[in-house]
């Protein structure tokens, strides 16, 4: 049995640089027909010169498969000039609050002195991609944050604002209060809660930001995600780190979730009696949120059961050891051991 995916798209992805992109970004490419590229690089993406050169290695990196890189800008507080520049060549700028996460130093400190930025965004048509977590206590930072979205949402009623990685059942709530708002959800926010993570032996492969939370919440994510919210579409944020540095002291966040996206989505969704709303999920609504037209290609998955080889190179990936029901057709040899 074949299952065959019309155009998915990956939006919230990071790829990194250099030796680890070479390694990760083929998984991507050969699942998705494209993705917004996270720009928290160790010199964060905020400049259009970076960023031109930055596509380019993703593109070499991708070879032969047809993937759209869709940039992201790291916000700071830039110039008219500079996003008008910019506009052409991003889909938006990715606000991060400073060291909420992997490489964020640069991030926002004082979001009293944002607005003038935020209000160029919303003139331009450009979307604010936005990290919304405050540095509370680990479980309520997206509870806590829930105030910056709102006051942005009414403060720049034109806005496009794309809240990422969303984890709570209110972030699901307040998509429903304003129309320029939308949502990412990961795969594994779907599938795992703190449990998982520290509720036995520790589990650093399972270790994010945000971190995973309660039953409910999942509960609740998954309730919008398989009724087709036509304003959640799908972001792995697939963020692979070396085993060196998530087995250790000071475990870096971060789950590595490319190589099996979109096998385990389509289990998941088949799995919950809702294949035929995997499309919204993976590329409609995306599409219609950020108004553009991939180019299209067809993406075919077999139901044939795979074992997800226990790593890659240098890097643990979710669902590591485990076998899934499906598998991507011509799956590339992948360099993976058991
Ligand atoms: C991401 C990373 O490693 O770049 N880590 C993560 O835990 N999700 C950054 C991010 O999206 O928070
Ligand atoms: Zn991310």
């Amino acid at each position: 049995m074949e299952l065959t995916l019309d155009t998915p798209l990956d939006l919230h992805l990071h790829l990194r640089e250099q030796e680890m992109l070479s390694l990760v970004a083929p998984f991507s490419a050969a699942q998705f027909a494209g993705g917004v590229i996270m720009p928290n690089l160790v010199q964060p993406v905020d400049n259009l010169e970076r960023l031109r050169a930055y596509r380019k290695e993703i593109l070499a990196a991708c070879g032969d498969l047809p993937f759209t890189p869709y940039m992201t800008l790291f916000f700071r507080r830039y110039s008219r000039n500079e996003l008008l520049e910019a506009r052409d060549e991003i889909i938006g700028v990715k606000l991060y609050p400073a060291g909420i996460t992997t490489q964020s130093e640069g991030g926002v400190r004082d979001f009293d002195r944002i607005g003038d930025t935020i209000a160029l965004l919303e003139e331009l048509d450009i979307p604010l991609l936005v990290h919304g977590e405050t540095n509370g206590f680990v479980m309520d930072r997206e509870h806590e944050f829930l105030p910056v979205y709102q006051w942005l949402a009414e403060t720049f009623p034109r806005l496009r604002i794309v809240m990422e990685h969303i984890t709570t059942a209110e972030a699901v709530a307040l998509l429903d209060r304003f129309d320029h708002l939308a949502a990412t959800v990961t795969l594994h926010h779907l599938m795992i809660t703190l449990d998982d993570v520290a509720g036995g032996l520790l589990q650093p492969d399972l270790f994010c930001k945000p971190i995973a939370k309660t039953p409910r919440d999942r509960e609740a994510l998954r309730r919008a995600v398989f009724s087709g919210h036509p304003r959640l579409f799908f972001g792995s944020d697939s963020a692979p780190h070396p085993r060196h540095k998530k087995e250790c002291c000071g475990c870096a966040a971060g789950i590595f979730s490319a190589p099996v996206a979109l096998p385990m989505l389509a289990q998941l969704f088949e799995e919950n009696d809702c294949l035929e709303r995997l499309d919204g999920f993976i590329s409609v609504n995306g599409r219609n949120f950020y108004r553009i037209t991939p180019l299209p290609r067809q993406v075919a998955l077999e139901r044939i059961p795979w074992q997800v080889p226990e790593q890659f190179e240098t890097v643990r990936s979710f669902l590591s050891g485990k076998t899934l029901s499906w598998r991507l057709k011509n799956q590339p040899e992948t360099t993976g051991n058991h």
